[in-house]
Protein backbone atom coordinates (compact mmCIF):
# COMPACT_ATOMS: atom_id res chain seq x y z
CA UNK A 1 0.00 0.00 0.00
CA UNK A 2 2.92 2.30 0.13
CA UNK A 3 2.51 2.98 -3.78
CA UNK A 4 -0.91 3.83 -2.95
CA UNK A 5 0.09 6.36 -0.38
CA UNK A 6 2.43 8.32 -2.82
CA UNK A 7 -0.21 8.34 -6.43
CA UNK A 8 -2.43 10.13 -3.55
CA UNK A 9 0.14 12.51 -2.25
CA UNK A 10 2.17 13.33 -5.73
CA UNK A 11 -1.11 14.03 -7.69
CA UNK A 12 -3.50 16.65 -7.81
CA UNK A 13 -7.42 15.59 -7.89
CA UNK A 14 -8.35 16.15 -11.23
CA UNK A 15 -12.46 14.67 -10.05
CA UNK A 16 -13.42 14.09 -14.02
CA UNK A 17 -14.28 10.38 -13.35
CA UNK A 18 -16.99 8.85 -11.64
CA UNK A 19 -17.08 5.32 -10.35
CA UNK A 20 -19.64 2.35 -10.86
CA UNK A 21 -19.89 -0.22 -8.30
CA UNK A 22 -21.74 -3.26 -9.09
CA UNK A 23 -21.99 -4.59 -5.49
CA UNK A 24 -25.83 -6.17 -5.12
CA UNK A 25 -24.42 -9.91 -6.13
CA UNK A 26 -25.55 -12.51 -3.30
CA UNK A 27 -22.19 -14.35 -3.66
CA UNK A 28 -23.56 -17.71 -3.61
CA UNK A 29 -19.70 -19.22 -4.67
CA UNK A 30 -18.43 -17.57 -1.50
CA UNK A 31 -21.20 -19.36 0.73
CA UNK A 32 -23.89 -19.06 2.96
CA UNK A 33 -24.08 -15.46 4.75
CA UNK A 34 -24.64 -11.73 3.92
CA UNK A 35 -24.36 -10.50 0.66
CA UNK A 36 -20.64 -10.81 -0.97
CA UNK A 37 -19.78 -7.10 -0.84
CA UNK A 38 -21.12 -6.65 2.97
CA UNK A 39 -18.75 -9.97 4.07
CA UNK A 40 -15.96 -8.59 6.21
CA UNK A 41 -11.90 -8.86 5.94
CA UNK A 42 -10.16 -7.64 9.37
CA UNK A 43 -13.49 -6.61 10.59
CA UNK A 44 -14.42 -3.88 7.43
CA UNK A 45 -16.87 -5.00 4.91
CA UNK A 46 -15.12 -6.04 1.29
CA UNK A 47 -17.39 -3.19 -0.20
CA UNK A 48 -15.33 -0.40 2.20
CA UNK A 49 -12.10 -2.19 1.35
CA UNK A 50 -12.86 -1.57 -2.59
CA UNK A 51 -14.87 2.02 -2.10
CA UNK A 52 -11.57 3.47 0.31
CA UNK A 53 -9.38 2.37 -2.66
CA UNK A 54 -11.17 3.89 -5.33
CA UNK A 55 -11.70 7.32 -3.35
CA UNK A 56 -8.12 7.29 -2.79
CA UNK A 57 -7.48 8.09 -6.54
CA UNK A 58 -6.93 11.44 -7.49
CA UNK A 59 -8.70 11.36 -10.80
CA UNK A 60 -12.20 9.95 -8.96
CA UNK A 61 -15.01 12.83 -7.53
CA UNK A 62 -18.49 10.46 -7.33
CA UNK A 63 -18.84 6.76 -6.80
CA UNK A 64 -21.96 5.42 -7.40
CA UNK A 65 -22.90 1.91 -5.64
CA UNK A 66 -25.77 -0.59 -6.19
CA UNK A 67 -26.37 -2.17 -3.45
CA UNK A 68 -28.26 -5.71 -2.63
CA UNK A 69 -32.10 -5.15 -1.82
CA UNK A 70 -33.06 -3.82 1.03
CA UNK A 71 -29.17 -2.73 1.93
CA UNK A 72 -29.25 1.28 1.15
CA UNK A 73 -29.33 2.61 4.89
CA UNK A 74 -26.94 0.13 6.07
CA UNK A 75 -24.38 0.82 3.38
CA UNK A 76 -25.14 4.68 2.73
CA UNK A 77 -24.31 4.81 7.47
CA UNK A 78 -21.00 2.67 6.10
CA UNK A 79 -19.94 4.08 3.21
CA UNK A 80 -20.17 7.58 3.83
CA UNK A 81 -17.12 8.66 5.90
CA UNK A 82 -14.96 6.17 3.82
CA UNK A 83 -15.53 8.87 0.96
CA UNK A 84 -16.20 12.18 3.01
CA UNK A 85 -12.74 12.65 3.48
CA UNK A 86 -11.29 12.46 0.42
CA UNK A 87 -14.08 15.12 -1.10
CA UNK A 88 -16.17 12.47 -3.09
CA UNK A 89 -19.83 12.15 -3.53
CA UNK A 90 -21.62 9.15 -3.17
CA UNK A 91 -24.83 7.64 -4.56
CA UNK A 92 -26.59 4.03 -3.92
CA UNK A 93 -28.81 2.61 -6.23
CA UNK A 94 -30.54 -0.67 -5.53
CA UNK A 95 -28.95 -3.25 -8.15
CA UNK A 96 -30.94 -5.33 -10.51
CA UNK A 97 -31.17 -9.16 -10.91
CA UNK A 98 -28.56 -9.25 -13.20
CA UNK A 99 -24.83 -7.98 -13.04
CA UNK A 100 -25.20 -5.27 -16.54
CA UNK A 101 -28.87 -4.65 -14.45
CA UNK A 102 -26.77 -3.19 -11.33
CA UNK A 103 -24.65 -1.11 -13.83
CA UNK A 104 -27.12 0.25 -16.33
CA UNK A 105 -28.81 1.39 -12.87
CA UNK A 106 -25.72 3.17 -11.38
CA UNK A 107 -25.28 4.72 -14.65
CA UNK A 108 -28.45 6.34 -14.62
CA UNK A 109 -27.36 8.30 -11.62
CA UNK A 110 -23.94 9.55 -12.33
CA UNK A 111 -24.28 13.45 -12.35
CA UNK A 112 -24.13 15.07 -15.41
CA UNK A 113 -20.71 16.45 -14.98
CA UNK A 114 -18.62 13.45 -15.43
CA UNK A 115 -17.06 13.07 -18.90
CA UNK A 116 -15.54 9.70 -18.06
CA UNK A 117 -16.97 6.59 -16.07
CA UNK A 118 -15.51 3.60 -14.47
CA UNK A 119 -17.24 0.07 -13.39
CA UNK A 120 -15.61 -1.68 -10.95
CA UNK A 121 -16.93 -4.45 -9.36
CA UNK A 122 -16.82 -4.50 -5.52
CA UNK A 123 -15.98 -8.07 -5.52
CA UNK A 124 -12.50 -6.91 -6.77
CA UNK A 125 -11.92 -5.00 -3.10
CA UNK A 126 -8.16 -4.45 -3.25
CA UNK A 127 -7.73 -3.30 -6.95
CA UNK A 128 -4.92 -0.54 -5.89
CA UNK A 129 -5.67 3.50 -7.08
CA UNK A 130 -2.91 3.31 -8.96
CA UNK A 131 -4.45 0.92 -11.04
CA UNK A 132 -7.95 3.03 -10.97
CA UNK A 133 -5.69 5.79 -12.25
CA UNK A 134 -3.85 4.16 -15.39
CA UNK A 135 -7.33 2.86 -16.34
CA UNK A 136 -8.46 6.46 -16.11
CA UNK A 137 -5.36 8.03 -18.31
CA UNK A 138 -6.08 5.76 -21.07
CA UNK A 139 -9.94 6.88 -21.31
CA UNK A 140 -8.12 10.18 -21.55
CA UNK A 141 -5.86 9.40 -24.15
CA UNK A 142 -8.38 8.13 -26.53
CA UNK A 143 -9.90 4.59 -25.65
CA UNK A 144 -13.32 3.85 -26.32
CA UNK A 145 -12.72 1.57 -24.04
CA UNK A 146 -10.39 0.37 -21.67
CA UNK A 147 -9.65 -2.94 -19.98
CA UNK A 148 -6.81 -4.00 -17.73
CA UNK A 149 -5.32 -7.17 -17.98
CA UNK A 150 -2.99 -9.98 -17.04
CA UNK A 151 -1.46 -12.47 -19.05
CA UNK A 152 -2.80 -15.94 -18.71
CA UNK A 153 -0.40 -18.07 -16.62
CA UNK A 154 -1.90 -21.39 -16.49
CA UNK A 155 -1.67 -23.55 -19.89
CA UNK A 156 -4.84 -23.72 -21.22
CA UNK A 157 -6.67 -26.71 -23.04
CA UNK A 158 -9.71 -27.26 -25.50
CA UNK A 159 -11.89 -30.41 -24.52
CA UNK A 160 -14.74 -31.78 -25.86
CA UNK A 161 -17.68 -32.50 -23.76
CA UNK A 162 -15.84 -35.83 -22.36
CA UNK A 163 -12.97 -33.75 -20.89
CA UNK A 164 -10.51 -35.35 -23.10
CA UNK A 165 -7.71 -32.67 -24.98
CA UNK A 166 -8.63 -31.75 -27.89
CA UNK A 167 -6.16 -29.26 -28.71
CA UNK A 168 -3.62 -26.71 -26.53
CA UNK A 169 -4.66 -22.70 -26.71
CA UNK A 170 -1.92 -20.36 -27.66
CA UNK A 171 -1.79 -18.33 -24.05
CA UNK A 172 0.19 -15.37 -25.63
CA UNK A 173 -2.74 -13.82 -27.40
CA UNK A 174 -4.77 -14.50 -24.76
CA UNK A 175 -5.38 -11.71 -21.75
CA UNK A 176 -7.28 -12.11 -17.87
CA UNK A 177 -9.59 -9.34 -17.69
CA UNK A 178 -10.23 -7.36 -14.69
CA UNK A 179 -11.85 -4.36 -13.35
CA UNK A 180 -11.68 -1.00 -12.94
CA UNK A 181 -13.10 -0.94 -17.09
CA UNK A 182 -12.89 2.42 -18.15
CA UNK A 183 -15.14 4.09 -20.66
CA UNK A 184 -15.87 7.64 -21.89
CA UNK A 185 -19.19 8.00 -20.61
CA UNK A 186 -21.23 8.63 -23.68
CA UNK A 187 -19.48 5.38 -25.21
CA UNK A 188 -20.73 3.21 -21.95
CA UNK A 189 -24.14 4.67 -22.34
CA UNK A 190 -24.74 3.71 -25.84
CA UNK A 191 -23.43 0.05 -25.12
CA UNK A 192 -25.82 -0.31 -22.22
CA UNK A 193 -28.79 1.05 -24.92
CA UNK A 194 -27.79 -0.64 -27.63
CA UNK A 195 -27.42 -4.55 -25.70
CA UNK A 196 -29.79 -4.33 -22.77
CA UNK A 197 -30.70 -7.93 -22.64
CA UNK A 198 -29.13 -8.02 -18.94
CA UNK A 199 -26.86 -11.63 -20.29
CA UNK A 200 -22.87 -9.53 -19.88
CA UNK A 201 -20.46 -10.10 -17.85
CA UNK A 202 -18.03 -7.68 -18.11
CA UNK A 203 -18.87 -3.69 -19.95
CA UNK A 204 -16.37 -3.81 -22.10
CA UNK A 205 -17.75 -6.94 -23.71
CA UNK A 206 -20.68 -4.60 -24.93
CA UNK A 207 -18.66 -1.49 -26.61
CA UNK A 208 -16.72 -4.54 -28.58
CA UNK A 209 -20.17 -5.90 -29.83
CA UNK A 210 -21.06 -2.58 -30.96
CA UNK A 211 -17.57 -2.36 -33.31
CA UNK A 212 -15.87 0.05 -30.16
CA UNK A 213 -11.99 0.09 -29.88
CA UNK A 214 -11.24 -1.88 -26.59
CA UNK A 215 -7.49 -0.81 -25.86
CA UNK A 216 -5.89 -2.66 -22.67
CA UNK A 217 -3.53 -1.35 -19.67
CA UNK A 218 -1.43 -3.67 -17.54
CA UNK A 219 -3.66 -5.04 -14.45
CA UNK A 220 -2.56 -5.83 -11.25
CA UNK A 221 -2.49 -8.81 -9.00
CA UNK A 222 -4.25 -7.40 -6.11
CA UNK A 223 -7.67 -6.77 -7.83
CA UNK A 224 -8.07 -10.47 -7.83
CA UNK A 225 -11.86 -10.85 -8.13
CA UNK A 226 -13.00 -12.94 -4.51
CA UNK A 227 -15.32 -15.44 -6.00
CA UNK A 228 -14.94 -18.45 -3.90
CA UNK A 229 -13.75 -18.91 -0.01
CA UNK A 230 -10.18 -19.44 -1.32
CA UNK A 231 -10.08 -16.20 -2.60
CA UNK A 232 -10.88 -14.77 0.24
CA UNK A 233 -8.14 -15.94 2.33
CA UNK A 234 -5.65 -14.66 -0.26
CA UNK A 235 -7.05 -11.44 -0.49
CA UNK A 236 -6.94 -11.78 3.73
CA UNK A 237 -2.90 -11.08 2.67
CA UNK A 238 -3.54 -7.35 0.93
CA UNK A 239 -4.92 -6.11 4.09
CA UNK A 240 -1.77 -6.00 5.55
CA UNK A 241 -0.54 -2.30 5.34
CA UNK A 242 2.70 -3.39 3.49
CA UNK A 243 1.17 -5.81 1.63
CA UNK A 244 0.72 -4.56 -2.20
N1 LIG B 1 -23.40 -7.91 -9.09
C1 LIG B 1 -24.41 -6.93 -9.02
N2 LIG B 1 -25.70 -7.27 -9.31
C2 LIG B 1 -26.01 -8.54 -9.63
C3 LIG B 1 -25.00 -9.55 -9.69
C4 LIG B 1 -23.69 -9.19 -9.42
O1 LIG B 1 -24.14 -5.78 -8.72
N3 LIG B 1 -27.29 -8.84 -9.87
C5 LIG B 1 -22.02 -7.53 -8.74
C6 LIG B 1 -21.44 -8.33 -7.56
O2 LIG B 1 -21.86 -7.76 -6.32
C7 LIG B 1 -19.95 -8.26 -7.80
C8 LIG B 1 -19.84 -8.10 -9.32
O3 LIG B 1 -21.14 -7.81 -9.82
O4 LIG B 1 -19.34 -7.14 -7.16
C9 LIG B 1 -19.26 -9.34 -9.98
O5 LIG B 1 -20.15 -10.44 -9.77
P1 LIG B 1 -19.74 -11.81 -9.04
O6 LIG B 1 -18.31 -11.81 -8.65
O7 LIG B 1 -20.32 -12.91 -9.84
O8 LIG B 1 -20.53 -11.65 -7.63
P2 LIG B 1 -21.85 -12.37 -7.16
O9 LIG B 1 -22.85 -12.39 -8.26
O10 LIG B 1 -22.22 -11.72 -5.88
O11 LIG B 1 -21.30 -13.84 -6.84
P3 LIG B 1 -21.97 -15.24 -7.29
O12 LIG B 1 -22.01 -15.21 -8.80
O13 LIG B 1 -21.03 -16.26 -6.73
O14 LIG B 1 -23.34 -15.28 -6.65
MG1 LIG C 1 -22.40 -13.51 -10.08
Amino acid sequence: MTEDRDVTASTSRCGDVAVLVPAAGRGERLGPGVPKALRELAGVPLLAHAVGRLAAAPSVGHVVVAVPPGATESVAELLTPVVSGYGVGLDLVVGGAERQESVARALAAVPDRYPIVLVHDAARAFAPPELVERVAAAVRAGGDAVVPVLPVVDTIKRVDADGAVTGTVDRSVLRAVQTPQGFRRAVLAAAHRTDSDGGATDDAGLVERMGGRVVTVPGAEAALKITRPFDLRVAALLVEPDAG
